[in-house]
């Protein structure tokens, strides 16, 4: 089939085979099969659940998911360009080497191009035709990635064609851009909406996470032939924001289980291996050999650090091309199973990722959360404490895990050393929620239940969908789904914990104080969650005694004067990226 479409293609008048405007027809002659899954991802709401929409296509599994965009990554390059091209040239030269399914352009230490073709082959073909630079004094290490420079052979002549090309956003707005947004919503229910819609990652940018996964396995492969490099977290379980890390997990499970499934015969034959003396030991060695391979041969990978001796080992690096911050480990397959889990909540009704991104852009204005470790509460723990609270309502919003787990078949059973990890995995099988509670009043209610929570005596359980006595002392205890005698905020401090939850009492109040004195007339002042993302000036010993005080109306125009004397805009820019206090 994609033969024959590449004989099409090549049948074409060139003219007809290169202009973006002829990019359907394009694509309807060189990708048949995956033309209906492009065109209706593009028509979908960016970096949304990938779940087919409103109940009449099957919703996909995770790991449908995860691969078919794994299997799209694969035939996709990444291109460093000069500034100024020409992109009906640009891709009328790349389609030399085959059909083109889809292109985007970014900037990030210059400007790059994703281009991902309809087959592998052409990948190696580009390979095949593109030289290893000389470098005058420096050496070259000849390493053969997916990663070019695209050199114009006369720079001094550009020709008319050549422009600026237009650009795909992978960073998020300014705080300014987007209190000015929440500002003219409709309501508090679509202020909620306008943030995810503002704030999650789009289609471009989920996009290059495969690719830079892609990428790195491609790396990893040179020792570890048929290994997987696959993204999880925040990446891939419909909760990312823009501009936040790339968790990657290393998958060397995979390896010789085909292979070894199709022995036959009384013999069986097994690679002859080192051995160490324990299962740590071997992530370490592995993870630090890897370590050096991005550190020497990566292309783009730099700043690479290996923190072998943290709890769960990793190597953390920034890949320039792409601009993310990359955490790699692996033997760690209980948190890609946490992925899937919070990706199944967040699919499973509406409302739950426009109030996770909520509460999580919150705590990040407030210095609740951070990008560096600490005692602070981290965005997977408020994840789970607004998961824990919509299985709180009445009738409950989601499901518990051990309901998931009774609608779970033989086919979902998951044991993960030890642990159990089974829950169904199909969307479908999940019977919706009857509760039609608004945003607004759930936002509410959240800020009023954790800001008067048992938080000394109780823990957090997601599995069983209610309070539990604490088993230990940690100010905070939000049982971890799958390990369950461990504690997921066991770093947070009492001083983070009760700063939580005068500012969650805070809010509360703000929001119930907006119900009565809101100006209708004026939008121009923050209100609603807009209000509630100005950094609080009050710190938190005399939070109550201000909050009782003063009128809503009067303190919201005092931060908002605060905000304005501390510069023209909240956001700072670092490597042409814009970053924003309400970074997660
Ligand atoms: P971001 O802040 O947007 O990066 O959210 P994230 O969910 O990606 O968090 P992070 O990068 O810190 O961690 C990546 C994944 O590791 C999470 O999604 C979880 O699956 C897992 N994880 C993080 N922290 C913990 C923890 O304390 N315990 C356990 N069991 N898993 C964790
Ligand atoms: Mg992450």
């Amino acid at each position: 089939m994609a033969a024959r479409a590449v004989g099409l293609l090549a049948s074409l008048p060139l003219c007809a085979q290169r202009s973006q405007v002829l990019r359907p027809i394009h694509r309807l002659l060189s990708c048949p099969r995956t033309v209906a899954a492009e065109i209706k991802r593009e028509e979908q709401s960016s970096g949304s659940v990938e779940t087919g929409s409103e109940g009449r296509t099957p919703k996909k599994t995770f790991s449908e998911v995860q691969k078919e965009r794994r299997e799209q990554a694969q035939r996709t390059v990444l291109i460093h360009c000069p500034n100024k091209i020409s992109v009906k040239k640009f891709l009328k030269y790349l389609s030399q080497h085959g059909p083109i399914n889809n292109h985007f352009f970014y900037e990030s230490f210059g400007l790059y191009a994703v281009v991902e073709f309809c087959q592998k082959e052409s990948v190696t073909s580009l390979q095949n035709g593109t030289r290893t630079p000389s470098m005058g004094t420096e050496a070259a290490i000849p390493f053969r990635s997916r990663v070019f420079n695209l050199k114009t052979k006369n720079p001094s002549n550009p020709t008319s064609e050549q422009s600026r090309v237009q650009c795909s956003i992978h960073a998020p707005p300014s705080s300014k851009k987007l209190l000015e947004l929440l500002c003219y919503a409709e309501s508090i229910d679509d202020q909620l909406n306008t943030l995810l819609k503002e704030l999650q990652l789009t289609e471009e940018n989920t996009k290059l996470r495969y690719l830079t996964c892609s990428l790195i396995e491609d790396i990893a492969a040179a020792y570890f032939l048929d290994c997987t490099v696959r993204p999880f977290g925040s990446s891939v379980n419909s909760f990312g924001k823009l501009g936040c890390d790339l968790d990657m997990f290393l998958d060397l499970d995979e390896i010789g289980k085909f292979s070894a499934n199709k022995t036959s015969g009384n013999f069986l034959m097994e690679f002859q291996v080192k051995n160490v003396p324990s299962e740590r030991m071997a992530t370490q060695k592995i993870l630090s050999v890897i370590g050096e391979c991005l550190d020497h041969f990566g292309p783009g990978c730099v700043g690479v650090q290996k923190i072998l001796n943290a709890r769960c080992p990793l190597v953390r690096f920034s890949h320039q091309a792409s601009g993310f911050q990359c955490d790699l480990t692996t033997n760690n397959r209980i948190a890609l199973k946490s992925s899937e889990l919070l990706y199944i909540y967040g699919a499973l009704d509406s409302r739950v990722r426009a109030l996770v991104f909520s509460i999580r852009c919150w705590a990040r204005a407030h210095s609740l959360t951070s990008s560096i470790p600490g005692s602070w509460i981290t965005n997977f723990s408020l994840t789970m404490m607004v998961i824990f609270f919509l299985q709180r309502r009445s009738p409950p919003i989601l499901p518990t895990l051990d309901s998931l787990k009774t609608l779970a078949d033989a086919e979902d059973k998951c044991v993960i050393e030890g642990h159990n990890c089974t829950f169904v995995r199909d969307l479908n099988k999940i019977k919706p929620s009857g509760n039609t509670e608004t945003l607004e009043l759930l936002l509410k209610e959240f800020f009023e239940y954790f800001g008067n929570f048992a938080f000394n005596k109780n823990s957090i359980n997601i599995r069983q969908g209610r309070e539990q006595n604490k088993p230990e002392s940690s100010p905070l205890h939000i049982q971890n789904p799958f390990e369950t005698s461990l504690n997921i905020s066991k770093n947070v401090s009492q001083s983070q914990l009760q700063k939580f939850v005068e500012l969650a009492r805070e809010s509360a109040w703000i929001l119930n104080q907006e119900d009565k004195d809101r100006p209708s007339s004026s939008r121009s002042q923050p209100w609603g969650l807009a209000a509630l993302l100005l950094p609080s000036v009050v710190n938190s010993a005399s939070l109550a005694k201000r909050v009782r005080k003063k009128p809503a109306s009067e303190r919201i125009k005092s931060l908002l004067e605060s905000i304005k004397s501390s510069g023209p805009e909240n956001a700072t820019s670092t490597n042409g990226k814009r970053t924003v206090s309400t970074q997660a």
